[in-house]
């Protein structure tokens, strides 16, 4: 609990870092907040476990799965993550969006 609340009390700084996309993928504005609001409550702190966006050594054998694997084990959940990163709402669009701008990796533009 008082781990979530670190989170949320850090979320204008994340929404800052977040904001800058080190990746340069282009999301729509729904999908920059559910990035900063939602996937960076674990994404943002390698604390959490979860592979940190920007941090290239944390991707890379993430990243060799392939970006299905990628977009299949977020929409599933992995490990401590929750089914689709806990965005009950987001479509299948958006999430491959996110997955993109968290992992770094081109989307394969395959089907999963
Ligand atoms: C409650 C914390 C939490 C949230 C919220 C969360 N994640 Fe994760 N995520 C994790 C953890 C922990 C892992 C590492 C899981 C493992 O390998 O055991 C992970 C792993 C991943 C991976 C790598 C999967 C793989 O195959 O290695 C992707 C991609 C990902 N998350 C995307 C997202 C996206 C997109 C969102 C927002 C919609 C999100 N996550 C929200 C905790 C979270």
């Amino acid at each position: 609990m008082r781990v979530l609340q670190m989170f949320r009390s850090m979320s204008s700084v994340v929404i800052g870092l977040f904001a800058t996309n080190s990746w340069a993928v282009d999301l729509s504005p729904r999908e920059a907040q559910v990035l900063a609001v939602i996937c960076a409550e674990c994404h943002s702190r390698a604390e959490t476990t979860a592979p940190v966006m920007g941090d290239t050594n944390m991707w890379r054998e993430r990243n060799a799965q392939g970006f299905e694997v990628l977009v299949r084990n977020t929409v599933l959940g992995k490990g401590s993550m929750p089914p689709l990163g806990t965005c009950g709402y987001c479509t299948e669009a958006e999430i491959r969006h996110l997955v993109e701008a968290l992992s770094g990796l081109a989307d394969s533009g395959a089907s999963p």
